[in-house]
């Protein structure tokens, strides 16, 4: 980072105080208020973190104005159409894009760690048939640590590095689990002579009574979808890691931690509810319906898969989804009627006065779900395949702040609205 020439001036009490104004490769200013409260006594106040850059990071840059997002400076795009899923892992992980050595290497470690200790499969008889599988994944991913005591040991850049392999390799195995669980079919063990997602496609689809051939576009498809989802910056659930990881908590636990937290509808929830929602208005007779409910202040459904913290243009990752779901559909031979009521809802919201002054786009989740619909997934998988890419995120995101020497914990402060201090009254008494 560098200093810039001018300083922030903040006056209080009738004080001057100057603040260093920070400048990073690209993006806004941020105002180094670190010192703030130990010179004025005052905290800032930013809940939800509107105007607050919470670490340094090298590691994705989005322009929400402009609709860009990079990965180590390389564009979205360019990484959808020409990378792999394990190349954007090694990339966002090492900082730089692997020989082709290094990146045989990489895919060769990773698979070495797709399977789990036997034991797991314990976990998921614990859960009921019907149980979510974000669910499942929050206590098999957690229960991680008590199973590989040889990797958790963080201040060990090596076990750092064996930890986040683990996850990312696991990840798969775990997801498709639960899926298999939830329908009551055998678990499959990996095949390492697949690629990172023919395998998780195996995995999930495959039944260990006949060869699975993995179909090459949707394989392609897969991938794609999961480098769309594999790191966003400082979302939430990205946050939710840095936050358990900075109090030094086991990289396997900040990572459940994680996951509960994308769980949510206004995060990576909103691909399942955005689908749900698709299916709810049925036609595109009914959308005028839909919109006019999403602007009523009064009632609380809003346009799943639109709008965004940071987006205010069409999100980057929506339009190559766009295009992978018209890629699906080709492969796979089929119209499904979902994709044109979002079409055309689409059309509706962005010509609509209300989206556009509030500058509301189509995120990533507007199409995913009918991608994944119609390559097989159930609902309820959508957000356990976004936990599964986003993990390589959520590592590489956590190995940088481990890796910082400056790092400390994370412990915010409050604005407190409660009772002053007042003397406890005895029950007979109240
Ligand atoms: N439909 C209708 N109105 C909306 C929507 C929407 N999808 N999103 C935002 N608004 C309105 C909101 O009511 C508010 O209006 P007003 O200023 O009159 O109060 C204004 O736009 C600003 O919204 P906000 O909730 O203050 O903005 P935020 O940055 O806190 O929320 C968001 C961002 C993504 C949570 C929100 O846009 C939303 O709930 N979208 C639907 C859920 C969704 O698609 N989430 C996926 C996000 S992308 C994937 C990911 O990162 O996980």
């Amino acid at each position: 980072m560098n200093l810039a020439d001018e300083q922030a001036k903040l006056t209080l009490n009738g004080n001057d105080h100057d603040y260093p104004v920070l400048q990073g490769s690209v993006g806004p200013d941020v105002i180094d208020i670190r010192k703030l409260y130990g010179q004025t006594g005052a905290f800032t106040f930013d809940p939800g973190y509107k105007s607050t850059a919470s670490c340094e990071s090298a590691l994705t840059y989005i322009d929400g104005n402009e609709g860009v997002l990079l990965h180590r400076g390389y564009p979205i795009g360019q990484l959808a159409e020409h990378s792999s899923f394990m190349e954007v892992a090694y990339l966002l992980l090492n900082g730089e894009l692997p020989s082709g050595d290094e990146l045989a290497d990489f895919d060769n470690t990773i698979t070495r760690h797709t399977m789990l200790h036997d034991q797991l499969r314990q976990f998921y008889q614990g859960f009921r048939r019907d149980a979510h599988p974000m669910a499942i994944m929050c206590g098999v991913v957690g229960a991680l640590s008590a199973f590989y005591h040889d990797s958790t040991d963080i201040s060990d850049p090596e076990h750092r590095t064996i930890s986040s392999h683990r996850l990312i390799a696991k990840m798969p195995t775990i997801a498709a689990m639960a899926y298999k669980y939830s329908i009551g079919q055998p678990m499959m063990q990996p095949d390492n002579s697949l690629s990172y997602t023919g395998n998780f496609l195996r995995m999930t689809f495959g039944v260990p009574a006949e060869p699975y051939e993995v179909h090459p576009a949707i394989e392609k498809a897969m991938d794609r979808i999961f480098i769309l989802h594999a790191d966003h910056e400082q979302n939430a659930s990205t946050s939710t890691v840095r936050l358990a990881g900075s109090s030094g908590a086991n990289p396997f636990a900040c990572t459940a931690a994680g996951i509960a937290c994308l769980w949510g509808p206004a995060h990576g929830g909103a691909n399942e509810a955005a689908l749900n929602m698709l299916q709810e208005i049925g036609s595109p007779d009914r959308i005028p319906h839909y919109i006019e409910r999403a602007k009523d202040k009064n009632d609380p459904f809003r346009l799943m898969g639109f709008g965004h913290r940071v987006y205010k243009n069409y999100d980057p990752r929506a339009t190559v989804m766009q295009k992978t779901l018209r890629e699906v559909f080709d492969a796979l031979n089929v119209n499904d009627p979902v994709f044109e009521t979002a079409l055309r809802l689409e059309e509706l919201a962005l010509n609509d006065d209300y989206f556009k002054e509030k500058k509301l786009f189509p995120n990533v989740d507007f199409y995913s779900g009918i991608i994944l619909s119609s390559i097989g997934f159930p609902t309820t998988m959508f957000t356990a395949l976004f936990a599964l890419a986003r993990t390589v995120g959520w590592v590489a995101q956590w190995n940088e702040m481990i890796s910082d020497p400056g790092q400390v914990i994370g412990r915010p402060r409050q604005l407190y609205t409660g009772p002053t201090q007042r003397d406890y009254v005895p029950v007979d008494k109240r």
